[in-house]
């Protein structure tokens, strides 16, 4: 394993041969040291995802753009395009961790889970790439488009009422029926891992940045995100963007106690969980600040996005640029006033067309 410092000093390799081997599914939520505190990923596990899922994900493209970068004060931008990964999320990036970390002689019984969203699909397509069955638990109310998906991918669909209980119920029936090994979305170490890799690869593209900004939902994308950019560079910052209609990572953080998402109400139908046991210590140590964004600043981000990007991003995967045009961040007075070089996480770019045509229209 390389030390922190050749880290720190940009000099890791992402491929390099000597870092340690971990299973982090059979060991799955195996705490490691990580400063004064134990949590369930780390930047060797992270490293260590990232030479697993290497030869199977894509390096996304890092975008920039002058005329969002006028916007805001003149900060330099720059979007790292995770609608461009497989399955059209960063989402796979821990699938794929998480499935290729299975011992070979749990391959037949396949990998289950409930998720009304991109996990789905890319636990579906990660499985499929393995060669193991996915059975995958979706809620009646989710996206046609990210259903398709999971169908798309090989996925053998179980239809359950938008309940959480309802999804657990027959997640855990087909656990018994199968032996398939359970994958959560977002709580669990190897998918932290996985996820982190976007950090790895983003300050490998862009090693100056001064801070990071990501959506978040269940906090599997930030903490991933926060262990990895920290390790590197302890000074960068790193904001959780999200929508007011779903802000229990802001309520939480000031309480100084994980508050569950209750109602969420919001456009963003990836951002809609609450954080678990594994990502919300990381976030409560780590994450530095978070941002509350409005309906409209979201569907004005989708369309930034697509009309000076030129990329589709979800309601989701936008929400981190409708964070970095707000107040809050654009403000002299905002605590970031000072981060001039500044990573922003498009996180997704799976839509239903039809609904994001329509988002596009101003209500009567
Ligand atoms: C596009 C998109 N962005 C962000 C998130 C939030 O990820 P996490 O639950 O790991 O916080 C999700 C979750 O489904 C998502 O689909």
């Amino acid at each position: 394993m390389e030390s922190l410092s050749a880290i720190a000093a940009g000099t890791y390799s992402l491929n390099d041969d000597s870092q340690d081997h971990i299973n982090d599914t059979d060991n799955a939520n195996r705490h490691s040291q990580t400063g004064h505190e134990l949590y369930a990923a780390s930047l060797e596990s992270i490293l260590a995802a990232a030479k697993r899922i290497g030869p199977l994900i894509h390096r996304t493209a890092v975008l920039t753009s002058s005329s969002i970068a006028e916007l805001s004060g003149n900060r330099t931008f720059f979007f790292k395009c995770e609608m461009f990964q497989k399955g059209g999320s960063f989402k796979f990036r821990g699938a794929c961790n998480a499935v290729y970390s299975i011992s070979d002689d749990c391959i037949a019984k396949g990998v289950v889970t409930h998720s009304s969203g991109n996990h789905a699909a890319a636990l579906a397509l990660a499985a499929r790439v393995r060669g193991m069955p996915a059975y995958i638990v979706i809620p009646k109310n989710t996206p046609i488009c990210k259903l398709e998906a999971v169908k798309r991918y090989g996925g053998v669909v179980h239809l359950c009422e938008p309940s959480l209980i309802s999804r657990e119920r027959t997640a855990e029936a087909i656990v018994s029926q199968t032996g398939a090994t359970f994958i959560p979305p977002y709580n669990h170490g190897a998918v932290i891992s996985g996820q982190g890799t976007v950090a790895l690869e983003l300050l490998d593209q862009v090693p100056d940045l001064d801070a990071i900004v990501a959506p978040i939902s269940g906090g599997g994308l930030l903490s991933g995100i926060v262990l990895a950019a920290k390790g590197i560079n302890p000074q960068i910052h790193v904001i959780a963007a999200e929508p007011k209609g779903a802000d229990d990572v802001a309520r939480s953080k000031a309480a100084g106690q994980l508050l569950k998402c209750e109602n969420p109400c919001t456009i963003a139908d990836g951002l809609r969980a609450s954080m678990g046991e594994y990502t919300w210590p990381i976030v409560r140590d780590l994450v530095d600040g978070v941002i509350t964004v409005d309906e409209e600043e979201i569907v004005s981000a989708m369309k930034i996005c697509y009309q000076q990007l030129k990329v589709v991003a979800e309601p989701s995967g936008a929400v981190s640029l409708a964070a970095v045009l707000s107040p809050q961040f654009t403000a002299p007075s905002s605590a970031w006033a000072g981060a001039k070089r500044v990573g922003v996480v498009l996180s997704g770019g799976n839509v239903d067309l039809e609904v994001l045509w329509k988002s596009f229209i101003p209500p009567h």
